[in-house]
């Protein structure tokens, strides 16, 4: 059994940590330092850590803008801080990136490969982006980036939740993360001790239009919104910087023979578990 540490005791940490049960433990500090990183593995002797920590802003992204410094120390030195102390005890890290790394169309039409270089606009994006390109050069580190995360568990960071509580919502299409399949391919990845960087995505595109088809079907007919497009975002005042919008492949994993359900199958699944959570 593998016993991984879990840094981040926030939205994706503690959801690993319930479905990983005795198989994980939460830190229950935070790290400021290179030298607390090597005291919690002094303390925990963990296998494998995963990096579930990281500053995304409150409310939400628009916070990092105006809060660079915070986010470049959460985002980039904590993450290099734990690679480093990893590296010395010769332990394997999983540090949770993200796709929104890659705004628009990809050069492949298939989606942004795992190496493809990004072109990140927002500063939450691009201290992302700095922790991926630093990180990857560690001999012992893995890099799972996920995307709008959609679980069958109601909360704040579920992307059913927040597409559901906005009356106007842009119409894009995606690559997104089934939190269920994630939990088990981090997992994989963790006892593997897989470096390099990989897209933990489920295979497909959905737009957010079909998404709440799906709600609507199976959670709530009566939901209703206002279809407005990425410019009028940022043109009403809704949003401080265009979000990204992407399609990823997964190369990576299909080399390591992880796969994770087709989109429609693992969203409609998840709906409707969602839709039996909710009516309780
Ligand atoms: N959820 C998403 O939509 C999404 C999408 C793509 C990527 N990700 C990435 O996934 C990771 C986890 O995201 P999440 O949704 O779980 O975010 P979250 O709910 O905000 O949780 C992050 C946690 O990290 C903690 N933290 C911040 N700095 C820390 C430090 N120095 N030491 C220890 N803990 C620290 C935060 O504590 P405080 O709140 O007390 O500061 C918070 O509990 C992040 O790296 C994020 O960038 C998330």
């Amino acid at each position: 059994m593998t016993r991984i540490l879990i840094l981040g005791n926030g939205y994706i940490g503690k959801r690993c940590a319930e479905a990983w049960k005795e198989k994980a433990i939460l830190a229950p500090k935070k790290i400021a330092s290179a030298a607390d990183a090597l005291a919690l593995l002094e303390e925990y002797k963990p296998d494998a850590v995963l990096n579930a920590a990281g500053v995304k802003g409150k409310p939400n992204v628009d916070w990092c803008e105006t809060h660079q410094p915070e986010t470049l120390f959460g985002n980039v030195a904590v993450p290099l801080f734990l690679a480093f102390a990893c590296h010395q005890k010769n332990t394997y890290l999983l540090h949770i990136g993200s796709g929104c790394v890659f705004y628009g169309d990809s050069p492949d039409p298939l989606g942004w490969k795992e190496d493809d270089f990004a072109n990140p606009s927002a500063v939450y994006s691009q201290s992302k982006y700095a922790a991926d390109l630093l990180l990857k050069n560690f001999p012992n580190v893995g890099i799972a980036r996920i995307r709008m995360p959609m679980d069958f568990i109601p909360s704040p960071g579920n992307i059913i939740d927040k597409l559901a509580s906005y009356s106007q919502v842009i119409d894009v299409e995606n690559s997104i993360t089934v939190v269920e399949d994630m939990v088990e391919v981090f997992y994989t990845l963790l006892e593997k001790k897989a470096s390099g960087i990989f897209h933990v995505v489920n295979p497909g595109t959905i737009k957010h239009r079909e998404i709440l088809a799906y709600y609507k079907k199976y959670v709530d007919p009566s939901h209703n919104c206002t279809w407005i497009s990425e410019d009028a975002l940022v043109k009403q005042g809704l949003a401080a910087k265009k979000r990204s919008t992407n399609k990823l492949q997964s190369l990576n994993l299909e080399k390591l023979d992880i796969s994770m359900r087709p989109v429609h199958i693992a969203v409609q699944d998840t709906m409707q578990r969602y839709a039996l959570l909710k009516k309780r």
